[in-house]
């Protein structure tokens, strides 16, 4: 899902108040904002006349904005059209990073764009492309075997129609090139009779969006990096929009936290050493004005962590969800 919101064409970072609040103790210093965007959370980081900001996105077009910031605060803030798993290449000159800060998904600049195709709203050729692609969603829907759409579909989308959808893209594909409007039509007739407060799209779009933005790699990749990136002491901040990321996040925040229960007579055990200190465990999420104001915004969640350890091996989150990563490395059959 989304943060930035332009209804209205105004603009809403999702939870800024409350990210604000859990990282303004660690002010005077710099912040990596993963997820430049609209730069609604590196804008207003750099309000305080002692922060420095370093903004990344995949996407070139968010460069709108980041000239803006550039301009405006000179040496104090950094663009760089990256994405986040690339953290590490980051030349940080001895800086040391007060918080790495990540807000997920897509903006609503790239959804409300309808050639980029990431609405089902959209017309013409599928795309969702955010950037620094391999392919778009057209090429996976003329190349993929119906095997592989019928996974992408069940583990990125959790659709629960995937096998019919996908056979039914293979045989409609046989005789046309399937567009925005054709793969929403293929779907409407899959799930004609079957209700759901969403639309019946959503789940495929979002499925599809996963996989041409290999998102699960991606932040499986930036956690690591952002992790490596840190000193001990730094904070790291995640906002998800949906339960595979916040499923990934909440499993690198929660299994890599010291254990709250360890026994004071028990020798801690070699595999116990943790990398972060979990303040709180339940997510933060937007309050009742927020989703007032903003109502894509209720499913957003923020999580972090501080970090307290430099001797960390992350083999066991890697190969936790090495089945969804499988499915992102998946190939073209023709
Ligand atoms: C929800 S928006 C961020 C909004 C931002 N916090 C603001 O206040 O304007 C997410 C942004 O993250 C970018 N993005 C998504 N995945 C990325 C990745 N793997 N690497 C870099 N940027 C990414 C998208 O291109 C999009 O611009």
């Amino acid at each position: 899902m989304n943060a930035t919101i332009n209804l209205e064409k105004k603009h809403f970072p999702v939870l800024l108040n409350e990210l604000i609040s859990i990282i303004s103790p660690l002010y005077g210093g710099s912040f990596i904002d993963c997820t430049f965007g609209q730069g609604g959370y590196s804008k207003k980081i750099l309000e305080n006349k002692n922060n420095k900001v370093i903004a990344l996105d995949r996407d070139k077009d968010v460069y709108l904005y980041a000239k803006e910031l550039v301009k405006n605060y000179k040496e104090k803030f950094k663009f760089y059209n990256l994405k986040f798993s690339q953290i590490n290449n980051i030349n940080l000159e001895n800086e040391k990073i007060k918080a790495v800060i990540f807000d997920l998904g897509y903006s609503m600049n790239q959804i409300k764009n309808f050639n980029r195709g990431f609405s089902f709203e959209s017309k013409g050729k599928l795309n969702m492309k955010m950037g620094i692609n391999e392919f778009s969603s057209h090429e996976v829907i003329l190349n993929m075997s119906e095997i592989n759409l019928y996974k992408i579909f069940k583990f990125f989308g959790e659709e629960k129609y995937s096998k019919i959808i996908a056979r039914k893209i293979i045989k409609t594909r046989n005789t046309k090139t399937i567009n925005t409007e054709d793969l929403v039509k293929i779907i409407d007739s899959v799930k004609k009779f079957k209700y759901s407060k969403k639309n019946n799209s959503t789940k495929v779009f979002q499925a599809l969006r996963i996989f041409v933005n290999k998102e699960v790699s991606e932040l499986i990749y930036g956690l690591i990096g952002a992790f490596n990136t840190l000193p001990i002491g730094g904070m790291l901040a995640v906002v998800t929009f949906h339960s595979l990321e916040d499923r990934i996040v909440k499993f690198f925040f929660k299994n890599y936290s010291e254990s709250k229960n360890s026994s004071r007579y028990i020798p801690e055990k070699k595999e116990n050493v943790k990398c972060f200190k979990l303040s709180q465990k339940k997510p933060i999420i937007p309050s009742f004005e927020e989703i007032e104001k903003n109502p894509p915004s209720r499913s957003a969640k923020l999580r972090y962590v501080i970090k307290v350890n430099d001797q960390c091996n992350f083999d066991e989150f890697i190969n936790k969800f090495k089945h969804l990563t499988d499915i992102e490395d998946l190939k073209f059959d023709k």
